[in-house]
């Protein structure tokens, strides 16, 4: 069996499209995930991008021990150094440099002449080489340059040290069959490739990021860089899950391997949902709600007979949870952990006594608590240790043909404030009466949604807000309650304090 190295640019290439931003603490708690996951490399950002981005890898590098930890850096001093200066404490450092070399990049991007460009991986990758071993060069657009060229540009990256040559298709454009001849065609021509790992980067533009992604294993590719449930750039990555669960179920055809905690992958995509509050598409292979439901009659009844007939995974396999042991009001903590364990969660003890009050709550309204609640309890826990606005009450006056009226009472810090507010609905009075008293009138409400945790007339909804401040800065907020009113509000909160966190 071949090792595939998988390298995660969750945190990179998945936090740069829109709505995916996370705030430092969201990425630590992702980038823990992801090391509990098993991936090889964590590619934590791009540590020139801003202050905060140099942060956060910074204290990712510092956060995990068990995968390398890669800054992307542009071929410039200013971009290696930020970059180096952010991974250096990692147990694995990795700078991961790129420059561009097609024609059009190189020609109205760059505005560099190929020799120019040769000139400069060289001189690069040798500076990112003189503080670590570990250099990655990729390529840019390398899927749309001349082979020729593309092979030069890899031999001088290797003869300066890179240790890892990525080839990405950046715009999503290649087949796969045309993908699998470049790696064939590199693997030919670039000197000393031999020694070093052969990484592919797709984008899914064409929604081939997956497909391309394979062929190039089946090719000879030894890495490869995707992202959880496929966020990224326009259409996004290759998806991680995508392809270790193909590389997984067809062990036969493809004879490769990664170190990846299949199990983890269900918690590792509902935690991204939940942080980024990007919902899965139901029809999501592996992590979809319906990846693993059999609607039909016959498909019903071949299940029934032998698993086998329409399933070619097992739904544990990828860590989705059974939802057979249902808590209630009289179980305690040693069952609420128990569950929590066979649901692949481990929390400390604060967490615990967190998620354990909150359940307590939640037994109060609801007879049964399923598996699902239990989930949404635990990803919704962070809420409860950010910002210093907390929700005290609210009373809502709602109908047809009247004003819609909120009372807001919120705590922020030692302060009690509170306000009414007329609106054209519920939702609406109550976010201008917390706008107002907050003196935060100029932020916009750029979506809302609301979604059943569960089924039943008790179940819990959970409510997501994109809320934008003056500079055009999103925040995603969400709240959790059996009372969808209450859960919008708990969002909004959330989301503004995540806003005012970010302002200090
Ligand atoms: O898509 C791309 O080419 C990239 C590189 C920086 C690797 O993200
Ligand atoms: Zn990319």
């Amino acid at each position: 069996m071949k090792r595939i190295r998988i390298f995660d640019t969750t945190l990179r290439d998945g936090e740069q499209s829109p709505g995916c931003s996370m705030n430092l603490t969201e990425k630590i708690e992702m980038a823990r995930q992801l090391e509990k996951l098993g991936v090889d490399v964590i590619e934590a950002g791009f540590a020139i991008a801003s202050p905060m981005d140099h942060k956060s890898v910074q204290t990712i590098a510092a956060a995990v021990s068990n995968c390398t930890v890669a800054s992307l850096a542009r071929c410039t001093k200013g971009d290696i150094d930020a970059a180096w200066d952010a991974v250096k404490e990692a147990k694995h450092p990795r700078i991961h440099v790129f420059l561009a070399t097609s024609d059009i990049h190189m020609e109205y991007k760059l505005k560099m002449t190929r020799e120019q460009v040769l000139e400069r991986i060289s001189s690069m990758v040798a500076y990112a080489k003189s503080f670590c071993d570990d250099i990655e060069f990729s390529a840019e657009d390398a899927s749309r340059s001349d082979r020729a060229f593309l092979a030069q540009c890899y031999t001088n990256a290797v003869a300066a040290g890179a240790t890892t040559l990525n080839v990405p298709d950046t715009v999503g454009y290649s087949t796969p069959q045309e993908m699998a001849e470049l790696i064939t065609y590199l693997k030919e021509h670039v000197e000393g490739i031999e020694n070093t790992d052969i990484s592919v980067h797709c984008h899914d533009d064409l929604g081939m990021a997956v497909a391309n992604t394979l062929a190039c294993i089946k090719a000879g590719a030894t890495q490869v860089e995707c992202t959880v449930n496929g966020i990224g750039e326009r259409a996004g990555n290759a998806s991680l899950e995508e392809i270790v669960m193909a590389l997984h179920t067809r062990r036969d055809f493809y004879e490769a391997e990664t170190g990846i905690n299949t199990r983890q992958i269900y918690n590792s995509s509902k935690l991204l949902s939940n942080i980024t509050g990007v919902p899965i598409p139901p029809s999501k292979a592996i992590v979809g709600a319906n990846a693993f439901a059999h609607e039909s009659g016959i498909h019903q009844h071949g299940v029934i007979s032998n698993a086998q007939t329409y399933e070619i995974m097992k739904s544990t396999d990828v860590g989705i949870p059974q939802n057979t042991m249902v808590l209630g009001k009289h179980s305690g903590k040693h069952a609420l952990r128990e569950k929590l364990a066979s649901m692949g969660y481990e929390l400390d003890d604060q967490e615990m006594e967190n998620v354990f009050a909150r359940f307590k709550d939640l037994a109060d309204k609801k007879k049964n608590i399923t598996g699902s609640d239990i989930e949404a309890l635990v990803l919704h826990r962070r809420n409860a240790f950010i910002g210093t606005c907390k929700l005290l009450g609210h009373v809502v006056n709602t109908g047809h043909g009247v004003p819609n009226t909120s009372y807001i009472k919120l705590q922020r810090g030692d302060e009690v404030l509170e306000d009414v507010a007329i609106g054209t609905g519920p939702l609406d009075a109550s976010f201008q009466a917390i706008n107002r008293m907050l003196g935060m009138e100029d932020i916009r409400l750029e979506s809302f949604s609301l979604n059943a945790v569960t089924d039943g007339e008790d179940a819990v909804g959970e409510a997501v807000v994109k809320l934008e401040d003056k500079n055009g800065a999103t925040y995603t907020g969400t709240g959790l309650s059996t009372d969808i009113i209450e859960s919008s509000i708990r969002a909004y909160v959330n989301g503004i304090n995540k806003m005012m966190e970010a302002a200090n």
